[in-house]
């Protein structure tokens, strides 16, 4: 078939085509998924927003994915409104430990914290709660504290967090990764154009660079009020040589400064991808998973669904 390039190119958001979710099966629809692989026996496990870190499993990332129960079920120990209903789950294997980072606020607040629960194994009932890492925000602060995610950059591990006000921030952390240290948090990403939020940061390295993953645009209430095409929720990166700081686009352009390259956006019967995160699969080698709004079946906050892509990493920049 022969594309008219010059056609496509006047189209937003279609300068070339978007891969298809992976099929999915089973427990498929959740929101801000986080993604593991045990170790033990290759089963992998899939944290989402919403109750205590609800979490599936599945032998395979197509599922079927069959419900586990929750990470926290008493709720987390973090004394703020929120917290029996936790948000994003970033999960990591450190030390033979299996990390959930996860925040508690309140749609629209700005009183809000990151929390840390720790298992061996992922299984129900073996997480321990170890309450707030020690990032938090409230009225008037810089940032919001929520949306954490982990990276380990040259032997030291930063938390990268933050939504809406000035968007995507970054602190140190301790040696083991699992309180702040202490220091202040700097800004990592910033767009300062229209009202529009930058948010659920994945930091990433691959090769020389470190690649900074978020979700731009609106979120929810999608089958309410719906903003013009290409305001919905998206998935952008941008990268630096450095985890702290210095990200930019395809073109140059400073990531603090509004800058950003679209890796995901509302496609076919895809509407409004986002709260995404990377996988090293063995088999598949890195993905990107998310969640989307199939436009089949519904645009309410409770129809999102789980996707997932493995990355082409061609020319140094992730696409899908
Ligand atoms: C910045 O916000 C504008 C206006 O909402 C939006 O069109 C653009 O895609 C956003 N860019 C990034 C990098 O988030
Ligand atoms: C990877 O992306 C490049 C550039 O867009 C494209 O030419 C190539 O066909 C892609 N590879 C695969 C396996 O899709």
């Amino acid at each position: 078939m022969l594309l008219n390039l010059a056609a496509l190119a006047i189209l937003p958001g279609l300068a070339y085509a978007y891969a298809n979710p992976e099929p999915c099966s089973g427990l498929c629809v959740i929101s801000d998924p986080g993604l593991m692989r045990r170790v033990s026996d290759g089963k992998y496990f899939r944290f989402s927003t919403g109750g205590e870190i609800t979490y599936a499993t599945s032998d395979s990332l197509n599922g079927p994915w069959v419900g586990v129960g929750s990470v926290v079920p008493a709720g987390s120990k973090i004394n703020l409104a929120g917290n029996t209903d936790l948000w994003a789950p970033d999960v990591h294997y450190i030390e033979q430990t299996y990390y959930v980072f996860y925040a508690v606020s309140t749609f629209g607040t700005q009183n809000s914290a990151i929390g840390l629960a720790t298992s061996p194994t992922m299984e129900l009932n073996t997480w321990t709660d170890h309450g707030s890492i020690g990032v938090s925000s409230h009225s008037g602060k810089l940032y919001n504290a929520i949306d954490p995610n982990l990276i380990k950059a040259d032997g030291a591990f930063y938390m990268n967090f933050g939504s809406f006000y000035d968007d995507i921030y970054q602190v140190p952390m301790n040696a083991a990764g699992t309180k702040s240290a202490g220091s202040s948090a700097y800004n990592l990403a910033f767009n300062s154009t229209g009202s529009q939020a930058e948010e659920g940061a994945y930091m990433y390295q691959h090769g020389n660079y470190y690649y900074l993953f978020f979700s731009s645009g609106t979120c929810c209430g999608l089958d309410t009020d719906r903003p013009a095409p290409g305001e919905e929720y998206k998935i952008m990166v941008c990268r630096s040589t450095k985890a702290t700081g210095g990200f930019v686009d395809k073109d140059g352009n400073d990531c603090q400064a509004n800058g950003g390259t679209p890796v995901l956006e509302s496609h076919d019967n895809v509407y409004a991808p986002g709260g995404q995160g990377v996988f090293d699969d063995p088999e598949y080698g890195p993905i990107l998973y998310y969640h989307y709004l199939n436009t089949d079946i519904g645009y309410a906050d409770g129809d999102k669904q789980f996707g997932w892509n493995v990355i082409n990493w061609s020319g140094g920049w992730p696409s899908v």
